[in-house]
């Protein structure tokens, strides 16, 4: 079993990574002294595969546990569940001696984490993350909330869970197409600050793409190291972080323009990566040889490489109602080579889509 510590002074958290850890949960959350009266919010097809595993172990530990079971879907990542979620809460009489565990992917972690977040002003959670994107990604760093129906994610706050962890195991179960799209964000972090996980990304495609146990379980460490430390220099955005969205803004556009789902977020995100490089090579700070790699590692692990055929102007309509844009002008970021990436200010945000799309 692997450790991280998440170091952010008082809310600093640790993350434990393995392999069938699921049934340790009960000693790590003694570890963290975690409330003995705890909910778990979970969907359908993650509780049924793993809820009963975590309720043994959680018992166990002396734990008094209650499991809310929300619809499994983006769709339902709303304000709708969140009141769902308020209501058992209340039914049950959580007070602030409680606490809440998400079970299930990033859809489930956000909406739980911004639940416990806002419930009685803030009750601790632990994040247990199911999905390769949730372990490497959205578990780690407080990014919490839902969607509204002008946007995603609109409505969230900043709130540090207690405790990450992660069962290399659940991945298991997990549907390849998901599997895929997890793995966008895993070569993200290679690109834009580590070109030595990257090669070895490179090295172990064979037996990530088979979910080796084993190299799973260091590409999700290393993963989520370069989070946490990006996390722990900046952890409300006020610049580096922003780093982290390599490959989103371009992304988060193909995803709208598709329709939500019709495009995995991580799919979008492999297609966004490749426009990324492709505007960074245009001004001369990454190589061919660059674009080649990153497109032939992503299209081993079958994620879209290839923008789909909007027009520029559309492209320009949804991304300019992106967060990132600052008095209409356009931060990408963009990678030097591989393994460093910086924030670009982009004035002439047509003239750049108008060069990638073709
Ligand atoms: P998801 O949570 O929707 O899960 C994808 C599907 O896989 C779901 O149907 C889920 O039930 C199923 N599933 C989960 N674990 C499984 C398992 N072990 N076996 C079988 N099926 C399993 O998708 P996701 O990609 O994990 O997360 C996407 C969400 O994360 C989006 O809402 C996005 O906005 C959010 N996100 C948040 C952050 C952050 O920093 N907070 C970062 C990136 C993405
Ligand atoms: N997923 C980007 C972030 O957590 O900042």
């Amino acid at each position: 079993m692997n450790q991280i510590v998440v170091g952010l002074g008082e809310r600093s958290y640790p993350i434990w990574i393995g392999e069938r850890i699921l049934s340790n949960v009960g000693s790590a959350l003694d570890e963290v002294d975690f409330p003995l009266k705890v909910a778990v919010v979970t969907n359908p097809t993650v509780g049924d595969l793993y809820c009963e595993q975590l309720i043994d172990t959680l018992v166990a530990s002396g734990r008094q546990v209650s499991v809310i079971r929300v619809p499994d879907g983006e769709e339902y990542k709303t304000l709708e569940t969140l009141e769902n979620i308020y209501d058992v809460l209340i039914e049950r009489q959580f007070d602030r001696y409680c606490g809440i565990i998400a079970l299930g992917g990033g859809g489930i972690g956000d909406l739980t984490g911004f639940a416990a977040a806002t419930y009685l002003r803030g009750l601790p959670f632990v994040q247990i993350p199911t999905t390769l994107l949730s372990q490497v990604d959205s578990s780690v760093g407080g990014k919490t909330g839902v969607n509204h129906p002008q946007g995603k994610n609109l409505i969230g706050a900043f709130y540090q869970p207690k405790h990450v962890h992660i069962d290399v195991m659940a991945l298991e179960t997990l549907p390849k197409r998901e599997y895929s799209s997890g793995m966008a964000e895993v070569v993200k972090y290679g690109i834009m600050r580590d070109l030595e996980f990257f090669t070895w990304l490179e090295a172990h495609r064979e037996v990530l793409a088979g979910r080796s146990a084993e190299a799973l379980a260091y590409a999700i460490k290393r993963s989520c190291q370069i989070k946490a430390d990006v996390v722990e220099k900046d952890e409300k955005e006020q610049g580096l972080r922003a780093l982290l969205n390599l490959g989103h803004t371009f992304g988060h556009a193909v995803e709208t323009l598709a329709g939500y789902g019709v495009v995995k977020h991580g799919e979008a995100v492999a297609i966004g990566m490749v426009m990324a490089a492709r505007a960074s090579a245009g001004i001369g700070l990454c190589s061919d040889d660059d674009i080649e790699r990153i497109v032939e590692l992503l299209t081993y692990f079958d994620l879209p490489v290839t923008p789909p055929d909007y027009s520029v102007k559309e492209y320009l309509s949804v991304m300019q109602r992106d967060k990132k844009v600052k008095d209409g002008v356009v931060r990408v970021v963009l990678n030097h080579g591989i393994g460093t990436a910086e924030l670009h200010q982009v004035e002439d945000l047509d003239k750049l889509l108008g060069e990638l799309l073709t």
